[in-house]
């Protein structure tokens, strides 16, 4: 069985932030959960996680091991060595800021047979940060150099380091106390096993896979482009799950949407996290949802945003600005211009007129509204929260309501119309 070492203590210098670079996220996740969740493919004996004390809490649910200074790749995988199982026989070593991995590819490099395997791209691009592999005669990696150490005729080297290896415990231990720091970066660089490997005869080997699955995140350029793939590789699943996503470039989706057959989703729409769209349901364009269940056939926007636990039933409809947080919205009830409705339970078939509010909050507390089913409530109502509109009711237009409304009643609360007649001829002739 194979262990995993993941390394994540690194200092992001080039990130140039106060949170660590495998925290930032990448399709609202943060990078080393990506990175993580490839790793459970391949169901390893024992994930050990290296990283900085300030990180450690992050990563309660698994084994932890404190690098407090880091001194480079090759001296986190010597701190976690003191971690790994007796009876581990392979470790693959995992940078934790390659957000875009797959488990696939961990598990062809788990089945290697060579006692070093070094996972492996082609990166045709001339400025970029990665080790460059140096290949014997029989194409097998001979040694390692860092771009930054690299003489101009070896950064021609298409062949890159992804930073993902295979290698057997025992060469493991052997190898790895022999690390120096003479190099650019003044660092124990992992990547010097391979040289000590090969001179010592033990069997190299390289996988090479797509340069994109390897993408590192380094500085935000390189977050913002694994951003990119990332959202490519999840827009193309939804299509090939039947769903159609209009103009899929401008459409941004979170590492958990899930979205079910027939659904459209319109241009410019952005999904935080926790959204299940079920089957039939249209999204029209520029609206933003985030822990939303929207059920068959429902519909919602343009330019809507709901969040905070909000569930459309069947065939609802909520439209241009209109904002729905922590509310139900019962079968084919509708809202469909400029409300906001906050902690309330609508039931079936209500009609929530132009501009109409739900008042819940008080500057202390929120306070939760009940519609029932088949109510209508005129354009432009406040509802002063807590309340109960019961079923079958009318609140008219304008009206302010800040007690609850019996079935089937018609509830006014707003001041009666005057009339003066002439007055506005006569005030323009003044004029
Ligand atoms: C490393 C490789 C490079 C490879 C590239 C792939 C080395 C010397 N170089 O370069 O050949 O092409 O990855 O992306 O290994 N880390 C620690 N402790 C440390 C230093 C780093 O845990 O003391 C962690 C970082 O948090 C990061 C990972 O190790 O997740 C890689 O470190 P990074 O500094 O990004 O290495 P690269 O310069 O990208
Ligand atoms: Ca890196």
């Amino acid at each position: 069985m194979v262990s995993i070492i993941v390394l994540a203590a690194g200092q992001s210098k080039r990130m140039n932030s106060k949170l660590s670079k495998v925290l930032h996220p990448i399709g609202g996740l943060p990078i080393i959960r990506h990175v993580l969740k490839a790793i459970l493919g391949v169901q390893p004996r024992q994930i050990i996680i290296v990283t900085s004390k300030a990180l450690a809490p992050e990563f309660k649910d698994h084994n932890v091991i404190i690098q407090d200074d880091p001194k480079g790749t090759g001296h986190a995988v010597q701190v976690a060595l003191e971690a790994l199982d007796e009876k581990t026989q392979d470790v693959l070593i995992v940078c934790g800021d390659t957000p875009l991995i797959q488990s696939q590819t961990l598990k062809t490099l788990k089945e290697s047979q060579a006692d070093l395997c070094v996972a492996t791209m082609r990166v045709q691009n001339k400025d970029h940060a990665y080790g460059l592999v140096i290949q014997d005669d029989q194409g097998n990696p001979q040694k390692i150099v860092e771009f930054k150490d690299a003489n101009p005729d070896q950064r021609q080297i298409p062949l890159c380091n992804a930073g993902v290896y295979k290698i057997k415990a025992s060469v493991l231990r052997e190898l790895l106390p022999l690390l120096e720091t003479k190099n650019e970066a003044k660092e124990y660089y992992l990547t010097d096993l391979v040289e000590f490997a090969h001179q010592r005869s033990y069997k190299t080997a390289v996988v090479i896979g797509d340069e994109e699955e390897f993408h590192g995140i380094n500085t935000r350029l390189d977050l913002a482009r694994a951003e990119a793939i990332f959202q490519n590789r999840w827009r193309l699943q939804k299509m090939q799950e039947g769903v159609t996503l209009v103009q899929p470039e401008t459409i941004f989706l979170s590492h958990d949407t899930k979205i079910g057959v027939d659904s459209r989703v319109g241009p410019f729409v952005t999904f935080g996290e926790g959204v299940c769209l079920k089957d039939n349901v249209t999204i029209l364009p520029f609206c933003h949802l985030e822990h939303t269940v929207v059920e068959d056939g429902g519909t919602v926007g343009p330019f809507a945003h709901l969040r905070g636990n909000t569930v459309l039933h069947q065939g609802a409809s909520i439209g241009n600005f209109v904002e729905v947080k922590g509310s139900k919205i019962g079968k084919g009830s509708k809202a469909k211009h400029l409300s906001y409705i906050g902690d309330t339970d609508v039931g079936e078939k209500v009609n929530i007129g132009a501009g109409a509010i739900t008042c819940n909050y008080d500057g202390f507390k929120k306070y939760k509204t009940v519609i029932e089913d088949g109510v209508m409530v005129g354009v432009n109502a406040s509802l002063v929260a807590p309340l109960t509109i019961g079923q079958g009711s009318i609140v008219a237009a304008g009206s302010t309501i800040t007690e609850s409304v019996q079935i089937d009643a018609l509830a006014i609360a707003r001041t009666p119309q005057t009339q003066k007649p002439g007055w506005a001829k006569k005030f323009r002739d003044k004029q």
